[in-house]
């Protein structure tokens, strides 16, 4: 493994390698044993795009690994003034030992990786945002102790957090089920890759799609970038709101994930929200558990 561009690339034991560590580095940040694998090393990290969890949590994670960051947002560099992805990655492989982006295209990300000469990790896309699918993968191996017999169950929007989560939750052996109105569907080249699986399903009836699932997952209805969509948007998931109906259509004891941030009232209920407020957080923590995993993995060297 080079780069972290789709889990779409990763093999199902690629990714349970890097879920193990996960779970190691979170024992040890948590019993305060230090863990300076990346001793001297350098993030650079860019941001076309908002963020909260992803920023800090690879700022902080770089840190503990004893390396450190260097941001770059496309305002205030020449990202934003156009300077070809084919440069920039030139130039950024000779100052640091890694780059995270989040940014729009897909291709920027895999282009940033052709041209550049150091380990590339995708910090969402409008495709996929495979950083949060490790994190939401260590949580729900957390709360359910394996991914044996266990039925995910997506609500909403074919965004990057569907495509990703489909193609996660197959490759580590979990059948998945999404619900989402037609013209909102999953890429197509995800679709390819579940249909190689008879545990898969898609629906537009979000009551079929939860029916006995083990974790229930939603994400926002407008992404980033979709802004001047939103009123057509909300328009098109009526109905698709994660409510309590919803969560008596899954096991009692299913938990929620939500990546956030999130919009209460729109995709998912205060209340369904709320009760799952361990696991939600529990989820935004583990974010820095698995990228910590994943730069030991590319950058170490
Ligand atoms: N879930 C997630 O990626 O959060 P941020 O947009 O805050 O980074
Ligand atoms: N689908 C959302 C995820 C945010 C973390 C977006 O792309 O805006």
């Amino acid at each position: 493994m080079k780069h972290l561009l789709r889990l779409l690339d990763l093999s199902k034991e690629e990714i349970i390698d890097i879920l193990n560590l996960a779970d190691q580095l979170k024992y040890e940040t948590k019993h305060g044993i230090e863990h300076p694998l990346l001793k001297g090393k350098a993030l650079g990290m860019i941001f076309e795009k908002s963020s909260t969890r992803t920023r800090v949590s690879f700022e902080v994670g770089i840190n503990q690994l004893g390396g450190y960051a260097v941001v770059l947002a496309s305002e205030g560099s020449q990202i934003g003034r156009g300077e070809p992805v084919q440069d920039t990655a030139r130039v950024l492989s000779r100052y640091v030992d890694g780059i995270m982006i989040r940014t729009f295209a897909q291709q920027e990300v895999e282009d940033l990786a052709k041209y550049g000469s150091v380990p590339v990790i995708n910090g969402l896309t409008d495709f996929c945002h495979p950083c949060q699918i490790l994190a939401d993968l260590m949580t729900i191996r957390e709360y359910k102790g394996s991914f044996d017999g266990l039925k995910m169950c997506f609500i909403g929007d074919g965004n990057n957090m569907m495509n990703s989560l489909i193609v996660g939750g197959l490759k580590v052996g979990m059948a998945v089920s999404v619900a989402c109105p037609e013209g909102y569907r999953p890429a197509k080249e995800v679709l390819d890759f579940a249909a190689q699986y008879g545990c898969f399903t898609m629906t537009d009836d979000p009551m079929t799609a939860a029916k006995d699932a083990d974790v229930v997952i939603t994400d926002v209805w407008t992404s980033m970038g979709q802004e001047e969509e939103r009123a057509a948007r909300e328009r098109a998931f009526k109905g698709y709101c994660v409510d309590a109906k919803i969560m008596a259509a899954a096991k009692p004891d299913a938990i929620v994930q939500h990546c956030l941030p999130a919009h209460r009232g729109e995709e998912i209920t205060e209340e369904v929200f709320e009760a799952n407020a361990g696991p939600i957080f529990e989820e935004a923590e583990n974010r820095l558990h698995a990228q910590k995993a994943v730069m030991v993995k590319l950058m170490r060297g």
